[in-house]
């Protein structure tokens, strides 16, 4: 989950990777660092903590040939000798890894015998050793050391002696291009931004050399192949937060704009006639993701199961990928990721393409890893969303699959409520001061639903927890009195998703249920519906389609989220020990 940015180029490839570098901090911010390549030899620069921390450096410093890194740590706590670059120990080579070396703990006692001590707690310092103990090229060495390497990995290395770089990647992304600033290799082609017209996504059996003005590819057998770019897209004016302070309330504030976009875009039924097929003849559809999107299919699983006379069911994929599932030919798998890189979404893709079952993406980023390996893909069109917590992703996620459940109950469905759902979305991002102050104050929160609410609560909770860094548990309201209502006390705050009109008596038996134990309970419903006086009231305008209610429901809360980590002082956009883009298992 690190993010990689090298260049060959000018003298002024530190500055340039450094801008490159603040582009993938998303990746990670635990620290950050840069390897020069200059008269002297190899120099290195690492700080702990931001990107930041380099730009003295960069902007004050001249090379051709640079390689920089920002880390969200695996292996080794994050501190400044953990940072990468790491250095070979005799001088000749210079690595930065974003990815997982699984058997580092064997080769490090390997190397040990051999005299080599890493100065480093890091995986990433041991493949470093081992590429650099082979012998011949730096290309053979290269070849030869990753056999001996099990795990994830995107590597950039500099070599001394060749003066070049050399890139590899394995279940890692890994891009390269042509740029107006020299040849750049990087995580994501978000880099590239303005800078190329094409890229190239390195292929997981090639390595890259770049040196002065070259690019050369070669296959496994080190024999020179031809490159093949892909026309560089759109991705977004991803550094501009548009005056806001923080990307996040920016991106909050973007949902009625991205609702109208997914309305719009899918209005005319192309994008969803494609993935139509993809639903003859099958007998179970399984839904994966992770975290807030691992949400989005439970959503997408319950829509899907209401329409369809088959089995959706929606899974954890670092659960689903070691559970022995049962996949067939008749299987279609949804994958849901805001990212499109998520490690563990990525594996449990190969595990349906392993059984010839279909599978189908839907995701926010498209030139990413899910749609080059998904039979077909629904695009989400949030925009970029750079925020760690996910907001407007999450709504747009949930409404494409909504749209898609609609089309496949009835193709010829019409919509209509749905073209006011932007609109109606401006009015719920508000929040009540004094909610935000009771949460503020609290040390646990409690969120409760039932159906899809349910779901809300587990999305709500998540985003308060990841932020705001204070205990939120979601659960089913109906669950709640089997163990864990020993947790309300006086005065904790229970929020209440309570937009199913058919299950609304019983989720307010739930209120009453903790009311009696000293709760203070904050109720997300519709403008007209009747709570006690003493309950809070988070108001949602009123939707005859109550999916469409539920869709809305969640964006008060995600600027409550934001509201109450921004008051306690904590930054909203880069949460601790978190990354917005999750490429390791
Ligand atoms: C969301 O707020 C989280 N930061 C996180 O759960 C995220 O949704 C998860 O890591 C999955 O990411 P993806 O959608 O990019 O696959």
């Amino acid at each position: 989950m690190c993010g990689i940015a090298c260049l060959v180029g000018n003298k002024r490839a530190p500055e340039e990777c450094y801008n490159a570098l603040e582009k993938l901090e998303y990746r990670g911010y635990d620290s950050a660092g840069m390897a020069l390549l200059t008269k002297e030899g190899i120099v290195i620069h690492k700080k702990q903590g931001r990107v930041e921390n380099l730009k003295d450096f960069a902007f004050n410093s001249s090379s051709n040939i640079v390689i920089s890194h920002t880390r969200w740590a695996t292996h080794g706590e994050p501190n400044e000798i953990n940072a990468h670059p790491h250095i070979s120990q005799n001088k000749e080579l210079a690595l930065v890894h974003n990815g997982i070396i699984e058997n580092y703990k064997e080769l490090k006692e390997k190397l040990k015998e051999k005299g080599v001590n890493p100065v480093s707690q890091t995986d990433s310092e041991i493949a470093l050793e081992i590429i650099a103990e082979e012998e011949g090229t730096v290309l053979q060495k290269v070849k030869n050391a990753l056999k001996k390497l099990k795990g994830s990995y995107a590597f950039a290395i500099i070599d001394k002696k060749t003066k070049s770089i050399i890139g590899v990647r394995k279940n890692s992304p890994l891009y390269v291009a042509k740029t107006t600033k020299g040849i750049m290799l990087a995580s994501d082609i978000i880099c590239f931004n303005s800078l190329a017209d094409e890229y190239h996504l390195v292929q997981e059996n090639e390595i890259i050399q770049i040196s002065k003005g070259k690019l050369k590819i070669f296959d496994e057998n080190l024999k020179q192949v031809s490159i093949s770019f892909t026309k560089m897209m759109d991705v977004g004016h991803i550094a501009d937060k548009m005056g806001f302070e923080y990307f996040m309330e920016k991106e909050i504030r973007e949902i009625p704009a991205v609702i109208k976009r997914i309305v719009s875009n899918y209005q005319d039924k192309k994008i969803i006639k494609e993935v139509v097929p993809f639903f003859n003849d099958i007998e179970k559809i399984v839904l994966i993701g992770c975290g807030t999107a691992y949400h989005a299919c439970m959503y997408g699983a319950k829509l899907l199961s209401s329409v369809l006379n088959i089995d959706c069911n929606a899974y954890i994929a670092s659960e689903y990928k070691y559970s022995k599932p049962i996949i067939s030919e008749k299987t279609l798998g949804i994958f849901v990721s805001q990212s499109g890189e998520t490690a563990d979404t990525l594996g449990c893709i190969n595990l349906f393409k392993e059984k010839g079952a279909k599978t189908l993406a839907v995701t926010n980023v498209l030139h990413s890893a899910i749609v080059n390996m998904c039979d077909g893909k629904l695009p989400v069109f949030a925009g970029a969303e750079i925020g760690v917590a996910s907001t407007k992703a999450y709504v747009a996620q949930i409404l494409v699959l909504y749209l898609l459940s609609k089309h496949l109950e009835n193709p010829d469905y019409e919509l209509i409520e749905e073209l006011t759902l932007a609109d109606k979305s401006k009015q719920v991002i508000k929040i009540d001061k004094e909610i935000v102050e009771l949460i503020k104050a609290s040390s646990k929160v409690f969120y409760i639903g039932r159906g899809y609410d349910s779901i809300s609560s587990l999305e709500g909770a998540l985003k308060l927890k990841e932020i705001a860094y204070i205990s939120a548990e979601g659960y089913p309201a109906g669950e709640l009195k089997h163990g864990t209502i020993a947790l309300i006390e006086k005065g904790t705050p229970v929020i209440v998703f309570a937009t199913e009109k058919k299950l609304f008596e019983k989720t307010m038996s739930a209120c009453e249920e903790v009311c009696s134990r000293g709760a203070k309970v904050i109720v997300v419903c519709a403008k007209d519906t009747k709570i006690r006086d003493e309950f809070y009231k988070i108001e949602l305008p009123s939707c005859e389609n109550e999916e469409l209610e539920s869709i809305l429901s969640i964006i008060p809360l995600q600027l409550l989220a934001f509201e109450v980590s921004k008051g306690l002082g904590y930054n909203p956009d880069k949460p601790r020990n978190l990354a917005k883009s999750v490429t390791v298992e």
